[in-house]
């Protein structure tokens, strides 16, 4: 046999405490912790196919070949794999999101996650949850948390240690969360997270407070989440993203990931808070708002939100499952054959 096959699927993660800044010693550390929800209905499923008679490594999104920085970071995670198995053979990659990566969801948290299992499980060695979680975060930091499903921490990497990984705190049925994506503009993003957060790192001054302060932030994420307090989990993870914000905003020159329409939509949560309503913002690196509610008022908070003019439409999404191996294999696109 001179072929290796293996496919999985992930799904995305929305933070509650975000990360945002890596460790200055090169092994893709956060430099603080973060506390994550993987979120059902949206998926990336990745086809890893290890062939002794291909002579590169290649990736296809959706059908199409990708190459440049994406397929290095595929290649990046693809090495380890060879190093830790063994294999030496060269892979194609064969990846599908069934969501829109303009949904501002983050696709590199789920395809990193899936890409990591499946490839792991076609070279044949241990694919276990923490394993695929630290061999995903050497790619991406928050594709760590969707190895796992529920409520998944990360926390900060020690000093000069390579290894980290995540570690689920809470099932996904542990908290009647809901999160509504309020979609703000179609198209893709202006600056990745990756150099939106390096930009912040180099060149703003309230990036030290915001190290100084993510924390306490996160443990009171923490806390609330087991605590099954949602009124606690949403001040507090509003407060990490806005913190966050306000660390991008202030670097030089300053980062702004929001439009018109995001600082609509927060008003609007404040608005259905005074109501009564449960509603709390999260916001990563670009302009959607994603709403933290409950199934309770569920209906009434995409109402709302579908009525203001800079909200294109809205996606409901619950916590879901970690990554995990599947029978059915993509088959290869056409001419992804190296
Ligand atoms: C705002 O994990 O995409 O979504 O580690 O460079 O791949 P890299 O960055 P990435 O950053 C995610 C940042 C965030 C917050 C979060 O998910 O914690």
């Amino acid at each position: 046999m001179t072929q290796w096959t293996a496919t999985a699927v992930a799904h995305p993660n929305i933070a509650l405490a975000k990360y945002w800044g890596k460790r200055d010693d090169g092994f893709n550390q956060p430099a603080v912790p973060s506390l994550s929800v993987t979120l059902a209905g949206m998926a990336t499923k990745t086809t890893v196919t290890f062939d002794a008679s291909f002579e590169h490594d290649t990736f296809s999104l959706a059908g199409q070949p990708v190459s440049g920085g994406p397929l290095v970071r595929v290649v990046g995670l693809l090495d380890r794999v060879r190093r830790t198995s063994g294999r030496t053979e060269r892979a194609h990659v064969e990846s599908v999101n069934d969501f829109p990566t303009a949904a501002g969801l983050a696709s590199s948290a789920s395809g990193f996650a899936a890409l990591a299992l499946a490839a792991a499980a076609a070279a044949g060695i241990d694919s276990d949850a923490t394993y695929v979680s630290d061999l995903a975060r050497r790619t991406s930091v928050s594709a760590a948390r969707s190895a796992f499903g529920g409520f998944v921490e990360l926390p900060a990497g020690n000093p000069g240690d390579d290894d980290l990984s995540a570690i689920p705190i809470a099932p996904p049925d542990h908290l009647d969360l809901r999160v509504i994506v309020a979609v703000t503009r179609e198209g893709p993003k202006d600056v990745s997270s990756t150099e939106g957060m390096k930009h912040t790192v180099r060149t703003s001054p309230y990036y030290p407070a915001w190290v100084a302060s993510a924390p306490e932030v996160c443990r009171r994420v923490r806390e609330a989440i087991l605590h099954r307090d949602m009124e606690s989990l949403g001040i507090a993870a509003e407060e990490s993203a806005l913190a966050m914000h306000a660390s991008s905003i202030a670097a030089r020159p300053g980062l702004i990931y929001w439009t018109g329409a995001t600082v609509e939509v927060l008003h609007e949560i404040r608005r259905l808070r005074a109501r009564g309503l449960v509603a709390y913002a999260t916001i990563d690196a670009g302009p959607h708002v994603k709403v933290l509610t409950t199934a309770t008022d569920e209906a009434r908070v995409v109402e709302a939100l579908s009525e203001l003019q800079g909200v294109k439409r809205t996606i409901p999404a619950l916590p879901g499952l970690g990554a995990r191996v599947v029978d059915v294999h993509i088959p290869m696109s056409r001419g992804s054959k190296s």
